[in-house]
């Protein structure tokens, strides 16, 4: 499988995230950064609003790797939008981390129409904010969260700098093809929050069967499955065996029979979160 996501602007991405919404602060999120980190990940996904960018900040202090050898992730939380705001939001979400620059920073939700009549000028004013942080350099690459085609569309119309990256639930039942496709038609690479669907995938009699087959486990099989969509997946765990399991997913190739019988699996579960009924 292939190390690295190569961006629309050149950088290369590590192709499996460690993943760290709802770990929590403190001890916990410092000692699973540093587990990651030590298991083998070089891309650490955090937001604001996870609450626990200090530690995740710590963690990666006290793994000893050098900064330049991690790509680092954090996004922009839903009540920081507009410009003026998105600049300072960036700015504490660096202070926190303890870092001088972000490698990728997201919005992580769009500002929708339910909420906001001027959603879309939100959007392209926040995305302008991203814009100047990104070509001061303090922001290698800019990207977005949680957008579907009605966000991403009228983005694309007002960006200067097109986003790299939008980052969405993606799991077995959960495919989001629409969106998928339009990242694809922009060059836009997918990242994939959830992949084990926040561990609902784990109890599913197919998965198990198929993933019995590679003698690998669901969380595995999951994992494989996204990147043989050239998804980059980001799983999370808080579990030191599971965290150096779900990095190991290099001896075994998924065949296309089995990646036909996951592709038409139906939803069965996953975050329940859409991203345009959203009221926070
Ligand atoms: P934990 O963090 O307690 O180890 P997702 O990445 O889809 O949001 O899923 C995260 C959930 O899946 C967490 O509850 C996590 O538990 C669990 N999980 C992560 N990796 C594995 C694994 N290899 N086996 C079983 N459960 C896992």
């Amino acid at each position: 499988m292939k190390k690295y996501f190569k961006l629309n602007n050149g950088i290369e991405i590590p192709s499996i995230g460690f993943g760290t919404w709802q770990t929590p602060d403190g001890a916990t999120a410092i000692s699973a950064v540093k587990t990651a980190i030590k298991a083998g990940y070089r891309h650490i996904d955090t937001a604001a609003i996870y609450k626990n960018e200090k530690s995740i900040g710590e963690g990666i202090k006290e793994s000893g790797v050098d900064r330049k050898e991690l790509f680092v992730t954090s996004k922009l939380w839903n009540s920081e939008r507009g410009y003026e705001k998105t600049l300072k939001a960036f700015e504490k979400t660096l202070n926190d981390l303890q870092l001088d620059y972000l490698d990728l920073y997201l919005i992580h939700w769009p500002a929708i129409e339910k909420q906001f009549k001027d959603w879309k000028n939100i959007n392209a004013e926040t995305w302008r904010a991203m814009e100047e942080l990104y070509s001061q350099g303090k922001i290698k690459t800019i990207g977005v969260s949680n957008f579907l085609t009605k966000h991403l569309e009228p983005l694309l119309e007002t960006a200067k700098v097109k986003p790299a990256i939008n980052q969405i639930e993606y799991h077995p039942g959960f495919m989001q093809h629409d969106t998928v496709a339009l990242c694809g038609e922009n060059n836009i690479t997918v990242e994939a929050w959830s992949p084990l669907g926040t561990g609902k995938m784990l109890n599913n009699e197919t998965l198990i069967a198929i993933a019995k087959n590679y003698n690998v486990s669901v969380a595995q099989l999951c994992i494989r499955w996204v990147l043989q969509h050239d998804v980059l997946p980001l799983p999370k765990s808080v579990t030191p065996h599971r965290i150096k399991e779900n990095i190991q997913i290099d001896d075994f190739e998924i065949s296309s029979e089995d990646m036909q019988t996951i592709n038409k699996m139906e939803y069965f579960g996953g975050s329940g979160l859409n991203p345009d009924k959203l009221a926070f």
